[in-house]
């Protein structure tokens, strides 16, 4: 049989997401439309997915459309106050009675996806409850909303206990005060309370427009595929002085991203529901297909450590297998983490260098020095070399060496000059693999 690079490539590329997110807790929301729209039983089965992956995962879903529709039906008339619906007795009614037949819609959806591949034989099962209290939102600008709601409380504990057991939470927009009256919330309102009460690793949103307009926010040089809170909070100053302009569905996620992102949630996806396996490309994939809102810088140098090794060893093991890394053994690096510096991005590895330091000399030497393909020439190698310099300096170093079968231009360009083998320190000299002929290059810092 013939080996398949291009799947055993894949594998290995979507192994670091896998082991990142088991145990963590997302939050997904979405409105009413998702469960009739395209697309609907593959969504739900990637919520299977996700489950088996270990993620503890939470859904939100919302009635907008469906409520819509039902109160023109029943020649209901709608009030709304600075976008908040009033909500009467009649409405709901409605809104219980939608509530209950879409909550239904879902667990069947979800149950479809566990009968066939690739999730068949698997059994997940769905909890939901009273968890969630609620209180009247009460006037606003002289009218009373009446069951208009807003979240109050969130029984973590109950939530945490069926995540726990392996189970999908399902939650509604709905929710309960202590006087036994019913609610109707946002589920936006639901998924950020929520998101926040159980500190949940990521929030996604699965948003009705067709797909993410990245070219929409020109003055962050096309990039909305990333953004942190500040450059959320510029655009958002931007939108207000019209000088930007984004998607209607952009503009109501990205106040509620805000508020989570505030809230402790450190990572919040804006996602097209209309993209198939969107929510796959985003969350297993570098590229994504979606806006990714983090709370803080995505990226960070640090000492590495030692549950990094499994990090730096699936970062240079490609690179060793092509013979531009020079093969390590795994104990080694476990001995020497100390060494090493590393580049993390949304926490995981993509960069890594290391130090050693020729005891009795002035010479140490860079080794080890790589960046993940998809982050090249995005200036993270310039930012490794600058923080080993430091470190060299701070370790009484003056002279560094490098030796590299692949990279010599990248530092000759960095002030390197080649050198022979006898400039090398002695004890340098005798491990110098002559099979692997590597050039030599000394800079003085
Ligand atoms: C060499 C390496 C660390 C550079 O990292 P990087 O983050 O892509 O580099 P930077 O973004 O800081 O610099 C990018 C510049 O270097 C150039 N460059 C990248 N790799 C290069 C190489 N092997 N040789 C010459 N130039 C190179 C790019 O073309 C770009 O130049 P430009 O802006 O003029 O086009 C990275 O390519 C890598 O991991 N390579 C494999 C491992 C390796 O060879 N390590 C060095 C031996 S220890």
């Amino acid at each position: 049989m013939k080996p398949n690079n291009d799947f055993v490539a894949w594998f290995r590329s979507i192994v670091p997401y896998v082991n990142e997110f088991r145990g963590k807790t997302f939050v997904v929301v979405f409105d009413g439309e998702i469960t009739a729209g395209e697309r609907s039983a593959e969504i739900f089965r990637d919520f299977n997915l996700l489950v088996n992956l270990g993620v503890k995962l939470v859904i939100v879903h919302g009635v907008y459309p469906q409520i819509k529709s039902k109160i023109r039906e029943a020649n209901l008339r709608s009030k709304y106050i600075k976008g908040l619906r009033v909500t009467d007795a009649a409405t709901l009614n409605l809104i219980k009675e939608t509530v209950g037949q879409i909550r239904i819609e879902i667990e069947a959806l979800l149950s479809m996806g566990l009968s066939k591949p690739p999730m068949a034989n698997s059994t997940i099962r769905i909890t939901n409850g009273n968890y969630i209290t609620a209180r009247p939102i009460g006037i606003v600008d002289g009218v009373d909303l009446m069951f208009t709601g807003e979240v109050r409380k969130i029984d973590t504990t109950a939530i945490r206990l069926h995540l726990d057991q392996g189970e999908m939470a399902l939650l509604s927009p709905l929710g309960y005060s202590r006087t036994g009256e019913v609610f109707s919330l946002t589920p936006e309102n639901v998924a950020i309370e929520v998101a926040t009460a159980l500190k949940a690793d990521k929030l996604i949103f699965l948003m009705d427009t067709p797909g993410i307009d990245r070219r929409s926010n020109g003055d962050l040089n096309g990039a909305l595929s990333e953004l942190t809170l500040a450059e959320v909070r510029a655009l958002l100053s931007k939108l207000e002085s019209n000088s930007v302009k984004l998607s209607k569905d952009i503009q109501k996620y990205l106040p509620c991203a805000v508020q989570a992102c505030v809230g402790g949630v450190d990572r919040i996806h804006l996602i097209s529901r209309r993209i198939d396996g969107a929510m796959l490309q985003e969350l297993f994939t570098h590229k994504g297909v979606g806006c990714m809102i983090s709370r803080g810088p995505l990226q960070t140098f640090r000492s590495a450590e030692i549950d990094d090794v499994g990090g730096i060893l699936e970062l240079i093991e490609p690179l060793e297998n092509e013979g531009v890394l020079a093969r390590r053994d795994r104990k080694l690096i476990e001995i020497e983490i100390d060494r090493f510096l590393v580049l993390e991005y949304d926490n995981m590895i993509i960069g890594c260098a290391a130090l050693n330091h020729f005891p009795g000399t002035p010479v140490g030497e860079l080794t080890c020095l790589a960046i993940h393909p998809d982050y090249r020439n995005k200036g993270c190698g310039d930012s490794l070399l600058k923080r080993i310099k430091i470190r060299a300096k701070n370790n009484g170093i003056n002279e560094l060496i490098v030796l590299t079968t692949k990279a010599s231009h990248w530092f000759t360009e960095r002030g390197f000059n080649e050198t022979s083998i006898e400039k090398l320190p002695k004890i340098r000299q005798g491990r110098y693999n002559y099979k692997r002929r590597s050039k030599i290059f000394i800079r003085s810092i």
